[in-house]
């Protein structure tokens, strides 16, 4: 099973809290198809090519390769502060990519799927890609989203995208290209019609564009970034490898399971291009992609840009907070296909009340009780009643709601079920009041019966965080000394994670409170 996320490029600077979401949400579901026990390949990196490389580096001053490297090093440094598991690593400018890139091209060439042809219209210099009447307002005008257009007369190599657009048409109504969530399906849909007249511009006259991958039966020309870009999910899964390549087998990964992508590259490039694309290299429709769409973290409603100064720096970020808040607040606060708005005090108020005070709470009381009035061990009892049937009964709701959300790429859905579970408990030990329990030696059974139902709660929930708060999640299970808990798949939970006899380790906080931030 495969994951598959964006690479990344933004000649212009640093990656920002809307790259670091996209890996966050991935590395999200990547980490738990882990946990239900299942073999997950889970591939992301950087798109290093591109007229806007080119010019970046130019104003610059440096060498475009140099500026790639430059970039490449500054997204690695994210995936590691963010905690992102990823399996494969995918550099466009990598060999191993271009072979494969161009093994494609001469296979399209040769089966007659590319044509040349001379070109004069209006091109787009920031989208990197001629325009059509279509793309005019209702002014008749470019807007803005189009940045500098300037008129251009070009000879060109097409890929002949219309001859499968009544395929995709078909692929898409049918659910053979999975797009979640639905509401976007009509989107594409539309957009199918305007590529039923249209083929894809695939090179670029290397007069003008040096930097990319040439084509390798007409060396006036390299490949269009986002040709080059879209098979970098099956070149770096392996496929075309070569015999000694250490590039997995491409057909235990394939079809993948998931393309997390955002909103503004679903058309045309993800929704259109690509699977029309892999149509014609002779993938199958059993072999066809299914796209998570993901929204956009805005700032009050408005988009993070340079020219607004408002963009959210994620390294600064996981330096003032930390790792784990950081991941913590970009899979609660946003809903799963929908846009968000950033905001740091949400993200204080969050992480504090759910997982300082709730959480880290709650281990804390668990492992200092268990302490000081069990000697560190947990003992079996007898003691049963309604309060700690409570305990229980929510047990088994959020064994049964977490996987649910999870399954539906609800992120903060699960988390809201793992926080209320955690609440239950906590109001648990508020009630029984093992502080008091413990005074008194006819209470004795009660006591261990309160203490172990804490601990087993504690249990469980370290094991439903790995996958939003991996480091997290491994403290608190060395706290309380059970490392197979770590081993344990979604299927093996239920009561009875601690056994009777289990000691328990000293307790240390595992989510130290954020400190409230200065506002007036
Ligand atoms: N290089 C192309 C992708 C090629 S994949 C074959 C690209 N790169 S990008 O760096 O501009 O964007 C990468 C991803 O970040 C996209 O999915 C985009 O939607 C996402 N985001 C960019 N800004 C975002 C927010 N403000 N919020 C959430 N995600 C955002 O497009």
């Amino acid at each position: 099973m495969i994951f598959l996320t964006t690479a990344i490029d933004y000649p212009n600077g640093s990656p920002h809290i809307g790259h670091a979401y996209e890996k966050v949400l991935t590395d999200v579901l990547a980490r738990y198809h882990r946990l239900c026990g299942q073999k997950v390949y889970f591939l992301t990196g950087v798109d290093q090519h591109g007229q806007k490389m080119v010019r970046t580096a130019e104003e610059q001053g440096v060498n475009v390769a140099t500026l790639a490297k430059k970039n490449t090093k500054k997204f690695t440094k994210l995936l590691d502060a963010l905690s992102i598991s990823n399996d494969g690593w995918a550099e466009t400018i990598d060999p191993t990519h271009k072979a494969c890139v161009q093994k494609i091209l001469q296979h399209l060439h040769d089966d007659g799927q590319l044509y040349k042809k001379s070109y004069q219209g209006y091109y787009s210099i920031r989208q990197e890609q001629f325009l059509t009447d279509q793309e005019r307002d209702t002014d008749g005008n470019f807007g803005p989203e189009w940045g500098e257009v300037e008129e251009r007369k070009e000879e060109n190599w097409y890929f002949k995208l219309s001859e499968h657009t009544a395929w995709l048409r078909e692929a898409m109504q049918s659910n053979v290209v999975g797009i979640e969530p639905a509401f976007r399906k009509n989107e594409v849909l539309n957009a199918i019609e305007k590529a039923e007249s249209t083929d894809l511009c695939i090179s670029r006259p290397k007069e003008r564009l040096s930097w990319g991958i040439p084509l390798p039966f007409d060396e006036d020309f390299v490949t269009y970034v986002w040709f080059d870009a879209l098979i970098n999910y099956i070149s770096f899964a392996g496929y075309l490898k070569d015999d000694d390549s250490e590039l997995p087998n491409f057909e235990e990964l394939w079809p993948a399971h998931l393309h997390v992508i955002g909103k503004d590259i679903m058309v045309p490039a993800h929704s259109i291009y690509w699977p029309c694309m892999l149509h014609a290299i002779g993938f199958s429709d059993e072999q066809m992609p299914n796209l998570l769409v993901h929204g956009w973290w805005n700032i009050r409603g408005e988009k993070m840009s340079k020219s607004l100064g408002n963009i959210v720096d994620p390294m600064e970020l996981v330096d003032a907070v930390g790792t784990d808040a950081v991941r913590y607040y970009l899979a609660r606060d946003i809903v799963t296909g929908k846009d968000s708005d950033f905001d740091t005090e949400r993200l204080f108020v969050l992480f504090n009340s759910e997982m300082a005070n709730g959480l880290g709470n709650l281990l804390n009381r668990s492992l200092n009780m268990t302490k000081a009035s069990l000697d560190g061990k947990l003992e079996s009892y007898q003691h049963d009643d309604e309060e700690c049937q409570l305990v229980r009964k929510s047990h088994a709701s959020l064994l049964e709601n977490f996987p649910q959300k999870m399954a539906e790429h609800d992120l903060r859905g699960a988390l809201e079920a793992l926080v209320s579970f955690i609440t239950d408990v906590n109001t648990f030990a508020e009630r029984t009041k093992p502080w008091e329990l413990k005074k008194d030696e006819s209470k004795r059974d009660q006591l261990t019966a309160v203490l172990h139902h804490m601990c087993e709660s504690c249990a469980l929930a370290s094991i439903l965080l790995q996958p939003f708060l991996p480091d997290a999640a491994a403290k608190m299970q060395g706290q309380l000394n059970a490392a197979h808990l770590a081993e344990l798949q979604i299927k093996d939970l239920q009561w009875g994670l601690l056994p009777a006899g289990q000691t328990i380790n000293k307790p240390k906080p595992v989510f130290p409170r954020l400190q409230a931030q200065e506002t007036d």
